[in-house]
């Protein structure tokens, strides 16, 4: 116990993370974590999820830990393990017992890359029981009151091999995020890569049309996060078109069409 306590200091958000609200998600989250509810988040890539979950946990005061989830990522890596020091074997508590015990808000990004023996681990968590089973030590952990659970995924990625069971799907609240509206990203845009509210406005207008040419063949729009990319190459020399072109065009794809297509999108602005 005293480890856990020693430790919640490391995962506190001392400073506000900059998130601006653009709609009602703060004040459902709010709403969702004094209800003691799960939390599930939906989107696209680079559209804020992380900065969102990084800015509540802040606001609520709780501590925030973080789980990437990958298909190699077994249920002992969320719970824990025995792990031999010396000559004896000694507990470590896993990243999710840590948050049961501590408060936390437990966060695992991208969740349905997640090995299928995981959600045995977050079904009794997530429903009115709120407990843990570490089978290892023959315990079951009652949460901490202020524990939280929040999943994020992007349902753009969504197969029918991976994607969640209704089962774990309906032990959340999800909320749904996208690209913020072009006012809101330039303010976004402009606050994050320190370039005038012209300059984002340009990058966000130009995100508009590639979003819209996602018909053509493109899996995905630009994020928010490769506008903010854009953004600090131009604050640091780049001329805007080759910023655009490096930040914005060649990591969405590699077809050459495509990108000539999007190359004309930013000729068109200049
Ligand atoms: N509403 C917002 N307020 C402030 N910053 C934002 C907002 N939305 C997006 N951002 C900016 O966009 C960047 C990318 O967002 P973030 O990393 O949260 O995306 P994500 O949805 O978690 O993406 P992924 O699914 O790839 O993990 C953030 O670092 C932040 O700078
Ligand atoms: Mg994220």
């Amino acid at each position: 116990m005293p480890r856990t306590h020693l430790s919640k200091k490391a995962y506190t958000i001392d400073s506000e993370p900059f998130y601006l609200d653009t709609g009602d998600e703060m004040r459902l989250f709010e709403a969702a974590a004094a209800a003691r509810l799960p939390v599930m988040l939906k989107g696209p890539t680079g559209c804020g999820k992380t900065r969102f979950v990084e800015h509540m946990a802040y606001r609520l005061k709780r501590p925030l830990i973080t789980v990437a989830c990958h298909e190699d990522l077994f249920a002992s890596d969320l719970i824990g393990r025995y792990l031999l020091k010396k000559d004896e074997t000694v507990w470590m508590d896993g990243p999710l017992t840590r948050a049961v015990r501590m408060g936390a808000i437990c966060y695992l990004d991208e969740v349905v890359e997640a090995r299928k023996d995981t959600t045995v681990v977050i079904h009794p968590l997530t429903d009115n029981r709120r407990t843990l089973s570490i089978d290892k030590k023959g315990e079951v952990i009652q949460a901490h009151p202020d524990f939280l659970m929040v999943i994020s995924y992007n349902p753009g990625y969504q197969s029918v091999l991976k994607d969640l069971k209704q089962s774990t799907r309906q032990r959340f609240v999800a909320l749904s995020f996208g690209y913020p509206v072009p006012a809101d990203e330039a303010r976004i845009v402009a606050a994050e890569g320190k370039v005038d509210v012209d300059t984002a406005a340009r990058l966000v207008t130009l995100a508009g049309k590639i979003r819209n040419i996602r018909e053509h063949g493109l899996t995905e729009g630009a994020s928010t996060r490769l506008l903010i990319y854009a953004a600090d190459l131009i604050r640091n020399g780049i001329a805007f078109k080759r910023a655009c072109m490096t930040a914005l065009c060649q990591p969405l794809t590699d077809d050459d069409r495509l990108q000539e297509t999007l190359n004309d999108l930013i000729d068109d602005l200049q």
